[in-house]
C-alpha cells in the first residue's frame, strides 16, 4: 500500500480549466473576474449578503476583529482546543485570548464554560466548528446576545456542515473559512470572510486594502492597515471547487461512514459525533482512544507512521502551548479546562483526504485496531 497522507484535495479537469483560464485571461480589465464570481457564488451558497476572498482564514479572523473594533484591553473567548490560527489574531489586535473548555461530545466550545469565562472586558467570542462538528449554536448565540458579545464563527474546517438546516459560517457577526490545501474546498492557500452586515463588510474591505475606503481615489489611504488579497488563479480554483462542493462534502461523509463501519466493533474508540441538530461535514475523521488503555497520541502516531499512515495529533490545548506559557489566562485554563486536557492526549486525526477509498480506509482501520489491541493486551498482561 502506498503512503497515506492525512489530507488532500480532489482536483479535476474543471479546476485545471478554470485556473488555466485565469492565468491566461484574468489580467488588465479582467483582473478581478474570478474574485467576483467566487465571492458571489460563495455568498449565494451560504445565503449571506457579503463575502470577501482573502489569502487565508487567519487574515479573515484578523479582519473580523478589526472590523468589530476589538482592541487593547478587550478579551476574546475561544475554545482551548483549536488551531492557533483561531487565537493568534486576538494578539495581533492587542486583545487578550481567554481559553474556554470544550464539550465532551462535539469537541466544540462548551456553552457552560463560555458563560464562566465572560467578564466585563469580553468583546467577542470565536466558536470553532472543530473538524466539521458544531457547537450548540442556539444557546451560544443567545448567551452572546444577552451579554452584547460579538461572534466570529470559525468555520475554517466546516464547509458543508449544518446546524438545524442552516449552513456553518452563517451564525456570527462574521463567519470565516479556510481553503488551505488540507481543506475540503481548497485554493491551495486562501480564506473567506462572510457577513450580513454592510458596515462590517465595508470595514473589512478598508482594512484589507491598506486603509483605503472602498471606492475612494487610488493611492489615498486614511489609515495604516493591511494588504490581504487572494490571486485570481486561487479564486478560479475556488470557484471550480465550489461548483463541486456537494460532491466533495458527500465524499467526506462517505469516508467517515467507511471508518465508522470498520471500527464499529472497537469499543475503545470514539469517533466524531453528529448531534441530532447537526450535519457534520467530517473534515477530519478523528479517533479518541479510551484513556484507560494508556496509549498516548504521539506513540500511536509513530506506530501508524511505521505502517505508512500519516496521522495528526488532536490539537493540544492552546493553554498548554509554549506560545501561551506566560499568557495571563492560560494558567487558569490549564486548571479549569478538564475536558480539553482529558481528551487531547488520546486523539488522532486519521487520513481523511478526498483520495481515500474503501480499501485504504480498511487498511488504516485494520492497522489502528492492531496497534491498539496489541497495546491493550500487553497492558492487561502487565
Ligand atoms: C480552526 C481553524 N481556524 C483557522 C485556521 C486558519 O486557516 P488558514 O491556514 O487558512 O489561515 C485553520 C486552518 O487550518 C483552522 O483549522
Amino acid at each position: 500500500m502506498e503512503r497515506l497522507p492525512v489530507s488532500g484535495p480532489s482536483i479535476t479537469q474543471k479546476e485545471i480549466d478554470y485556473v488555466t483560464d485565469a492565468v491566461t485571461n484574468a489580467w488588465y480589465g479582467n483582473a478581478n473576474i474570478y474574485h467576483d464570481r467566487f465571492e458571489k457564488a460563495f455568498a449565494d451558497h451560504l445565503g449571506v449578503r457579503f463575502a470577501i476572498c482573502l489569502p487565508s482564514c487567519t487574515a479573515a479572523i484578523h479582519l473580523s476583529l478589526l472590523a468589530l473594533g476589538v482592541s487593547a484591553g478587550d478579551e476574546v473567548i475561544i475554545p482551548d482546543i483549536t488551531w492557533i490560527a483561531s487565537a493568534a489574531p486576538i494578539t495581533y489586535v492587542g486583545a487578550t485570548p481567554v481559553f474556554a473548555d470544550i464539550d465532551s461530545k462535539t469537541w466544540c466550545l462548551s456553552v457552560a464554560s463560555f458563560k464562566e469565562c465572560i467578564s466585563p472586558r469580553t468583546r467577542a467570542v470565536i466558536p470553532v466548528d472543530l473538524y466539521g462538528g458544531m457547537p450548540d449554536m442556539d444557546e451560544l448565540i443567545e448567551v452572546a446576545q444577552d451579554h452584547g458579545i460579538a461572534v466570529i464563527e470559525d468555520a475554517a474546517e466546516a464547509i458543508g456542515s449544518e446546524y438545524k438546516g442552516r449552513r456553518a459560517g452563517t451564525f456570527g457577526d462574521t463567519g470565516v473559512f479556510s481553503f488551505h490545501g488540507s481543506k475540503t474546498l481548497t485554493t491551495g492557500e486562501g480564506g473567506m470572510l462572510v457577513t450580513n452586515s454592510e458596515d462590517i463588510y465595508r470595514q473589512a474591505l478598508f482594512f484589507r486594502d491598506h486603509g483605503r475606503q472602498p471606492g475612494d481615489k487610488l493611492f489615498w489611504n486614511t489609515s495604516v492597515a493591511y494588504k490581504y488579497k487572494m490571486s485570481s488563479m486561487q479564486a478560479a480554483l475556488g470557484l471550480a471547487q465550489l461548483e463541486r462542493v456537494e460532491e466533495l462534502i458527500s465524499r467526506k461523509r462517505q469516508i467517515f461512514e467507511w471508518y465508522a463501519a470498520e471500527l464499529a466493533d472497537a469499543e475503545w474508540v470514539t469517533l466524531n459525533y453528529e448531534t441530532p441538530d447537526t450535519k457534520n461535514s467530517y473534515w477530519m475523521v478523528t479517533a479518541i482512544i479510551n484513556g484507560n488503555l494508556g496509549i498516548d497520541k504521539e506513540s500511536l502516531m509513530a506506530k501508524m507512521e511505521q505502517g505508512g499512515v500519516d496521522c495528526r495529533p488532536f490539537f493540544y490545548p492552546l493553554s498548554s502551548l509554549p506560545a501561551y506559557e506566560n499568557a495571563e489566562q492560560a494558567a487558569k485554563a490549564r486548571e479549569q479546562n478538564q475536558v480539553s486536557y482529558r481528551i487531547s492526549p488520546y486523539g488522532i486525526n486519521l487520513p481523511s483526504g478526498l483520495n481515500m477509498t474503501l480499501e485504504k480506509v480498511q487498511y488504516v482501520a485494520h492497522l489502528l485496531k492492531q496497534e491498539v489491541e496489541v497495546h491493550a493486551h500487553s497492558a492487561k498482561l502487565g
